[in-house]
């Protein structure tokens, strides 16, 4: 063991398909940065196999006590779940979500960041600076679990199911409070709010209330508020009018993938799974899934996990390092080494050597 004079424990779980792909080559990145560090700084990784292939044997998706494992890590490192063969609910609620809703990282972050050298299927992209972060609710709204199937035993052909989305006055103030507070931080102090409350009168009308009433106390943060289904348009027509965009844990997941095609590639988009409180640990991970269709084959792009691990350093108060990893993500992007995904014949090993590589360590 390198002796540092900061060490982070943090537990890697890779789980599914590509997300094994991933996170081992964030973490070599991750350790090379370290071992450029001079002794400034370590990691100790502990990884836990779960995911799919743990459920197969054991019937779960993560170890029993494994909420109880994880607690005091300094961070967690995810990679993706879901694989074919376990149904996507039961593997997305038996490990991602029970981590995410049992340790209160109610904000998930998720910039969208055009790279140098990754042409965009948007037209503006190729003169225009485009920037902005999503910041999704993350503990309730339409995950909320809230539901039920086949009420008075319709059966078969006449099943009925209620899925309920749960919006409280506690859960949409902090997430607002959260977006405005990161606006305040970037060049462009501006927060879109993302609503339905035309079609959904109650919890999007709730929602719409607190965003009037949290934005009183930002004057200097100049607001908007959207209709999902335009707001879906202007991430493709008008992008350069955003900075910050807040919404629900729904409407957040679905715009966030559209922003990151429109970057050019799922395989580029990065999250933090963030309980800002510092309660309980914090997650990073890619924002794509599994991809089963590429699985196994190196050709999973590693920059979604290594732009996660930047948002990790970060939050263990490495800024200076989390710049010198974007800095190795755009050498490498504009160096016009790409993944199959972006266009380019490069293997995830030669992503992840070229990524080393510009960190110069
Ligand atoms: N956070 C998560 O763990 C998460 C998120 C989304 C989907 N999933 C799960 O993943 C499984 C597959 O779902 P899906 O196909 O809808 O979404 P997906 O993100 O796995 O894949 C969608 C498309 O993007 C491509 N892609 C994804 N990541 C890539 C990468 N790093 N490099 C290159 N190409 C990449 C895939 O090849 C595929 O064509 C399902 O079981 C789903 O439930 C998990």
């Amino acid at each position: 063991m390198v002796s540092a004079s900061r060490r982070f424990r943090i537990a890697a779980i890779p789980a599914d398909g590509v997300g094994q792909e991933v996170v081992a080559a964030g973490r070599e990145v991750l350790d090379a940065l370290a071992a450029g560090s001079a002794g400034a700084f370590a990691f100790d990784w502990q990884e836990f196999g779960w995911g799919c292939e743990y459920y197969a044997r054991t019937g779960r998706m993560m170890a029993e006590d494994g909420l109880e494992a994880l607690r005091d890590f300094d961070a967690i490192y995810f990679g993706a779940v879901g694989w074919p063969g376990v149904p996507d609910h039961i593997s997305l609620w038996g490990l991602r979500l029970a981590i995410c809703q049992n340790f209160d990282q109610w904000a998930n972050v998720r910039p969208v960041h055009f790279l140098p050298g990754v042409r965009s299927p948007l037209r503006q992209a190729d003169d225009t600076e485009l920037d902005w972060v999503v910041v999704r609710e993350n503990s309730e709204g339409e995950y909320a679990g809230f539901g039920g199937r086949n009420f008075a035993g319709r059966g078969p052909g006449g099943e009925v199911a209620v899925q309920s989305a749960l919006f409280t006055e506690v859960g949409c103030e902090r997430i607002m409070r959260f977006a405005f507070d990161l606006a305040r931080t970037r060049r462009r102090r501006k927060v879109s709010s993302v609503t339905k409350s035309n079609a959904q009168q109650y919890g999007m009308v709730l929602w719409d209330e607190i965003f009037k009433r949290v934005a009183r106390d930002y004057p200097d943060v100049e607001t908007e508020s959207v209709l999902v289904d335009a707001m879906a348009a202007k991430f493709v027509l008008r992008p350069e009018d955003l900075s910050v965009v807040v919404a629900s844990n729904l409407h957040a997941d679905i715009l966030s993938d559209l922003g990151s095609a429109l970057a050019g590639s799922l395989g580029l988009a990065a999250s933090a799974n963030l309980n800002p409180e510092g309660r309980f640990p914090s997650m990073f991970e890619p924002v794509h899934g599994s991809a089963p269709d590429i699985a196994g084959q190196g050709l999973a792009n590693p920059v979604g996990a290594v732009g996660s691990a930047a948002l990790m350093l970060e939050h263990l108060g490495l800024p200076g390092q989390a710049a010198r990893l974007h800095a190795a993500i755009e050498a490498t992007t504009a160096a016009g080494i790409l993944t199959r995904d972006l266009g380019g014949t490069a293997s995830t090993a030669d992503v992840t050597k070229a990524l080393i590589d510009a960190l110069g360590t």
